[in-house]
């Protein structure tokens, strides 16, 4: 596929591509290790590099962006779990992105928390959101903590919204027994290609032999990365929650025969790419996320399960269509049909409503009920 690149466009990625190229050398990276490079490199890599990439200028919209109502009701969560939380009630999000849930957030729960933490991968990012809350809302700066790194023995809310699709994966293909990895190597003309080698790694090993599939040929992706994600997020968590909100689905879906190509894609200006290997540094590179996994790894990581459910019934559960028809008559006919075009988007089948999934750990607080969970249960399919 050809887009028509700005010529500072077409440095960034030709710069990152050489890069990468001489990262691999005359060996293969795995897929894993090619999008730590695509996405985070740290000059060039996707999340790092200077251009825009939010909303509609830019290549994704995330809920926050969609509408003010998302962040709306995860207040009304987050407070009803605050509540719970006896000193320390600090929120500590992970991957802020351009800023808009954490500026929303805050101006609803500014008067619960003493804290609120972001830890953000991104050292753009982080200027971006500092730049962002200091343009809408400055006195808010007092109330935000940039961290480098995850804190031992945090009390409070640990949330992130879209940041377990954005953790490298590996790609690995089931292939009439034998079981394979998709690597990333350089042909004779320079260019970034496929090539499919026996999977070495142990770890990935086992987890591929212990997925049920029902095809001989089979290609799809496993999060090592997401799996030590959780575990890290488990052992700072001292005492409180744990809100993960992403698209994906449980192990039996996402291994299903309908996904028998994986879900690893790109975007570019909201369009959807098959090959990842285009433009290292100006797509995002993301891959829906298995539910089973993230579950597994909280459990065995000490951490209780609280519920999974998707948005659209996590967001009606906080009572979203209560909150949207108390607000109509202050708000006026114009602007109520224009939110409820925005909710409609969040929860929507089609939309975001069911491929996004909210689901809830906590430690050490026992409050075994959490509104954004009471009905639409989806626990019995993990
Ligand atoms: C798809 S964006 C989502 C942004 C935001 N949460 C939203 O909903 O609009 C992913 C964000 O997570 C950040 N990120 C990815 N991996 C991370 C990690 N391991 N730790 C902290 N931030 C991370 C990225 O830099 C980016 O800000």
């Amino acid at each position: 596929m050809n887009f028509d690149l700005h010529p500072e466009e077409l440095i960034l990625t030709n710069s990152l591509k050489q890069k990468i190229i001489d990262k691999i050398g005359r060996d293969s990276i795995s897929v894993s290790q090619y999008m730590e490079l695509a996405l985070y490199e740290k000059d060039y890599g996707y999340y790092n590099n200077l251009l825009h990439k939010f909303g509609e200028a830019g290549d994704f919209i995330t809920a926050p962006m969609v509408s003010k109502v998302f962040s709306e009701c995860i207040a009304k969560q987050l407070k009803e779990l605050l509540g719970h939380i006896p000193n320390n009630r600090n929120i500590l999000e992970i991957g802020a992105g351009n800023g808009q849930m954490m500026l929303d957030l805050l101006k609803l729960l500014e008067d619960d928390i003493s804290c609120y933490f972001v830890l953000e991968l991104s050292a753009n990012l982080i200027s971006l959101q500092k730049s962002f809350i200091s343009e809408k809302a400055p006195h808010l700066l007092t109330k935000i903590v940039w961290l480098d790194s995850l804190p031992t023995n945090f009390d409070g809310i640990i949330l992130a919204n879209e940041v377990l699709d954005a953790q490298p994966c590996d790609v690995i293909v089931w292939d009439n027994g034998k079981i394979n990895e998709r690597v990333i190597s350089v042909d004779s003309n320079n260019n970034l290609v496929y090539k499919e080698v026996q999977l070495q790694s142990p770890e990935l090993l086992d987890i591929a032999k212990k997925i049920n599939l029902n095809a001989d040929y089979y290609t799809s992706e496993i999060s090592l990365n997401n799996r030590g994600f959780i575990k890290s997020l488990a052992q700072s968590l001292s005492s409180g929650f744990i809100l993960l909100i992403d698209y994906g689905h449980s192990e039996s879906e996402y291994y299903s025969l309908a996904k028998a190509k994986g879900t690893l894609r790109g975007f570019f200006r909201h369009q959807l790419l098959d090959d990842i290997l285009v433009y290292p540094g100006l797509i995002d590179i993301t891959t829906s996320v298995d539910f089973t996994s993230i579950a597994t790894t909280a459990i065995d990581n000490g951490l209780d399960f609280i519920g999974y459910t998707t948005q659209a019934g996590f967001l009606l559960n906080c009572g979203m269509m209560e909150m949207l028809n108390s607000w109509h008559q202050k708000l006026g006919d114009t602007e109520y049909l224009r939110l409820t075009s925005q909710v409609n988007y969040l929860t929507s089948p089609n939309e975001m409503g069911e491929v996004f999934k909210v689901i809830g750990f906590s430690r050490g607080i026992d409050v075994a009920h959490w509104m954004g969970f009471t009905n639409n249960d989806r626990s019995y399919t993990l």
